[in-house]
């Protein structure tokens, strides 16, 4: 049989492609001048990976989740990380039954398969660890019981950038299991403005019968587009210069000595897997069927910053993740 029959065809990648254009579209209309961040969750959704999410709050990360998650065959949970917040509190326990003598469990809001995990850098290290485990191998163990997550599971984490007091840090060597690494701004007078309309006509609406709810898009859709993003093809010489740019973070001295003495530590094999799998999502929801250079660029930042990190002494210099990751693309040669 020929291995391209496995293939999706033509007319349901079509078909997918809509879904996901109306998907980003109505995202769009809903949270205006954030289209970084949109983009984002559809890049983590085709390429079932988790985002963490830096900004000031107000700034729509909790709504935009939310906006996405309704519009999915998929139930959402939020959990606000405290400092007094438990592993169990996310995982769930088991609990004593006694009418029937036995334990019974009782999952946690982790089994969610969209899952806001708000502020989660105000949880003690137990916790996080709890979630960037399950984040990691899908399941959770509790008592002498693992349980599997759903098939679908998206987590967004936030963190906000103006509070560090009373706050714990994320394990750097947990941190890329996350697949990128967004950090978003304030909107543009433009946006603002209409950042305004739309909250009085949700105002508006609150005070009438609330409208119809929006059309769901079925998980098997999200399985097809997930697939057809690995359909995608890759040029070689692509496929090497995006092995090339996580290598660099780990050897920058072929390219620059100072650059080497500013990296304390690269990217892992899974920031090159994590880099791959984000530009190929860009390039389907861009509607092409190949990946571009272009496309590798434009994810590089999200993908990577988190991935490697500076220097002791750069770090005293002003550099960060971020900084690198520009030098890097910008001293890698493109194909
Ligand atoms: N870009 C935006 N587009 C639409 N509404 C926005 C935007 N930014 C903020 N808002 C509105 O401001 C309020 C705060 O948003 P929220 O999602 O709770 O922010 P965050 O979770 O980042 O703190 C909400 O009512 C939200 O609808
Ligand atoms: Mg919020």
């Amino acid at each position: 049989m020929d291995s391209r029959s496995d293939e999706l065809s033509t007319g349901t990648n079509a078909r997918l492609h809509d879904a996901f254009i109306r998907l980003r579209e109505d995202l769009s209309s809903e949270i205006v001048g954030q289209s970084a961040l949109i983009e984002r969750l559809l890049i983590a959704l085709l390429a079932d990976g988790h985002l963490l999410v830096e900004g000031a709050p107000g700034l729509a990360k909790t709504s935009a989740i939310r906006a996405l998650a309704a519009r999915l065959e998929a139930d959402f949970a939020r959990v606000q990380f405290t400092p007094d917040l438990l592993p169990a509190d996310l995982t769930g326990t088991e609990v004593w039954r006694p009418q029937d003598g036995r334990f019974e469990f009782q999952p946690g809001p982790i089994f969610h398969p969209v899952l806001l995990a708000d502020e989660i850098n105000r949880a003690p290290a137990k916790v996080q660890s709890a979630l960037l485990e399950a984040m990691g191998e899908r399941q959770v163990t509790v008592g002498r019981h693992t349980y599997p997550l759903p098939q679908l599971f998206l987590v967004m984490a936030t963190q906000n950038p103006i509070e560090q007091e009373g706050t714990f840090p994320l394990p750097e060597a947990q941190l890329d299991r996350f697949l990128m690494y967004v950090r978003i701004g304030y909107p543009e007078v433009e946006a603002e403005t209409e950042i305004l309309r739309l909250a009085r006509n949700r105002a508006r609406a609150a005070m009438h019968a609330s409208g119809e709810p929006p059309e769901r898009l079925p998980l098997a859709d999200v399985f097809a587009a997930r697939e057809a993003v690995l359909d995608l093809h890759v040029a070689p010489a692509l496929e090497r210069y995006l092995v090339e740019l996580v290598l660099a973070s780990r050897d920058a001295g072929r390219y620059d000595a100072d650059l080497a003495r500013r990296i304390a530590w690269g990217a892992s094999p899974r920031g090159s897997i994590a880099l791959e799998r984000c530009a190929r999502a860009r390039a389907w929801l861009a509607g092409r069927d190949f990946v571009t250079p272009d496309d590798v660029r434009a994810v590089a930042p999200d993908v990577l910053r988190h991935r490697v990190l500076p220097s002791y002494e750069a770090t005293a210099e002003g550099w960060d993740g971020e900084r690198l990751v520009a030098e890097l693309v910008k001293q890698v040669p493109l194909p």
